[in-house]
């Protein structure tokens, strides 16, 4: 990325002043949703920091309803245009990861927010 990125530290229970509205295209919440309590102010914040077209990948494990997950998406007004739920591979190497993917998989969600923009 070099130049064309810039590392920002914040937290994801206030406001995300650093980044300007309709800026990024892609932001990317790997692992880290089910540290928040309360979504809404965050998703609110991610979709205000997307531009026009611009999508969010989550990555989340499920630490609360799955419909949680899905409603919380909706009511910040994004469209689900993608949802994986990984399985362990044959032969996967890490048996501790495997055995956690069985008992308790993750889920994968890209959301849109281009639809918002127009509503
Ligand atoms: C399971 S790690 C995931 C790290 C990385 N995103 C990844 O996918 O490998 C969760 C991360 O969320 C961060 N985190 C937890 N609560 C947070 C908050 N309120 N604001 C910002 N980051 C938070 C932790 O510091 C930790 O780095």
């Amino acid at each position: 990325m070099g130049a064309r990125a810039r590392y920002e530290t914040a937290d994801l229970n206030e406001p995300l002043t650093m980044v300007p509205s309709a800026s990024a295209d892609v932001v990317v919440a790997s692992l880290v949703l089910h540290y928040v309590a309360d979504w809404g102010p965050l998703l609110a914040e991610l979709r205000r920091c997307l531009k026009p077209g611009g999508v969010t990948v989550t990555v989340q494990m499920y630490r609360r309803p799955v419909s949680a997950v899905f409603t919380s998406l909706l009511e910040a007004g994004f469209l689900i245009d993608a949802v994986e739920e990984p399985q362990p591979t044959p032969g996967m190497e890490d048996t501790k990861l495997a055995e956690i993917l069985r008992a308790q998989p993750g889920v994968f969600v890209r959301a849109g927010g281009a639809l918002v923009s127009c509503a």
